[in-house]
């Protein structure tokens, strides 16, 4: 899923995005959340073990592309140390570095989005034992948001037996001027704004991926048939999605309430927001049960597994 009304509501979260405004290196404020897929692995399909960087390092290095960013994931599910996404701490440090042995050793990575394992640990041995740069999990309870800088190296353990990872990444990146027009974002590749907008609007999966990559893996062809509306629920929440500029006056006047030092005003804003997000997402909810049961009939998730609306705990 993309679209998910879940999906939608994380995104729109807004202490989420403030978090994120205040974690960029840039502390840039014109944020959208890119559209991407939650992703959920279990025994019979595992999460495969990877190390690497959410960015090309050699670009990283000599321009800072993407390192800004800060990684959102949300779990869904209680994660352990030995299943769980682990970070190399200070591992930023070195990049220029690493980029330096990358060349020296003749490997360039030309147009790469990311960059991959067998990049990383070739030198992973040398870092560990200059840097004490060692891989830390961090594991997070049900509903915990995990936050990491892109230039720091991460990756996932290996899956065992039987555990389950579901997790719903937040991909917030930058309309990189907005007052000049919002076509372009941080990362060159990426789509432009409008066409995230018309995405967000088709409830179609994007073709450029976060880190300016052509997506070829993990793109559902077609919109999920069930998909409802989530209704506006303020100015400030628009923008993260695409569905109003960060030029409106209405999202700029909202967002200096967010960022100003009145901190009970921007709390009473904060608290008005997610009052405005939980009633839709329950509004839009309940019309998504029945439309579900409508499209898929006989093979309708709530229908096969006997799921009422008072067992989900929502009224009409
Ligand atoms: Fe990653």
């Amino acid at each position: 899923m993309i679209y998910s009304l879940t999906q939608q509501l994380l995104r729109q979260q807004p202490r989420l995005a403030l978090l994120n405004m205040a974690c960029r290196s840039d502390h840039a404020f014109s944020l959208l959340v890119y559209p991407y897929i939650t992703r959920y692995s279990t025994e019979k399909s595992p999460q495969k073990p990877f190390i690497h960087l959410d960015g090309n390092v050699h670009k990283m290095a000599s321009d800072g592309t993407g390192t800004s960013r800060v990684a959102t994931a949300v779990s869904f599910l209680d994660e352990t140390k030995d299943t769980c996404t682990f970070v190399v701490p200070g591992s930023h440090k070195f990049i220029e570095e690493w980029s330096q042995m990358l060349y020296k050793d003749g490997i360039t990575l030309g147009d790469r989005p990311t960059t991959s394992d067998e990049f990383y640990t070739k030198y992973e041995g040398f870092f560990k034992q200059k840097y004490n740069a060692v891989r830390m999990p961090v594991p997070c309870k049900t509903l915990q948001v995990r936050m990491t800088r892109s230039d720091v190296v991460h990756g996932a353990t290996p899956q065992f037996n039987s555990d389950e990872r579901m997790v719903a990444f937040l991909w917030y990146t930058k309309v990189s001027d907005p007052f000049n027009g919002h076509d372009k974002l941080e990362i060159p590749g990426q789509h432009t704004w409008t066409q995230l907008s018309g995405h967000y609007a088709l409830k179609q999966a994007p073709d450029r991926g976060i880190n300016g990559n052509a997506v070829t893996k993990d793109k559902p062809p077609f919109p999920f048939p069930a998909e409802v509306h989530f209704p506006s629920s303020s100015a400030f929440t628009d923008a993260l999605i695409c569905r109003r500029p960060w030029t409106d006056p209405e999202a700029i006047s909202e967002l200096n309430i967010l960022l100003s030092h009145d901190d009970n005003a921007a709390l009473m804003l904060i608290h008005k927001i997610e009052s405005h997000l939980i009633s839709n997402f329950k509004a839009a909810f309940i019309k998504f049960f029945y439309r579900e049961i409508e499209v898929f009939q006989e093979n309708s998730y709530f229908k096969k597994n006997n799921i009422s609306l008072e067992d989900l705990g929502l009224t009409e």
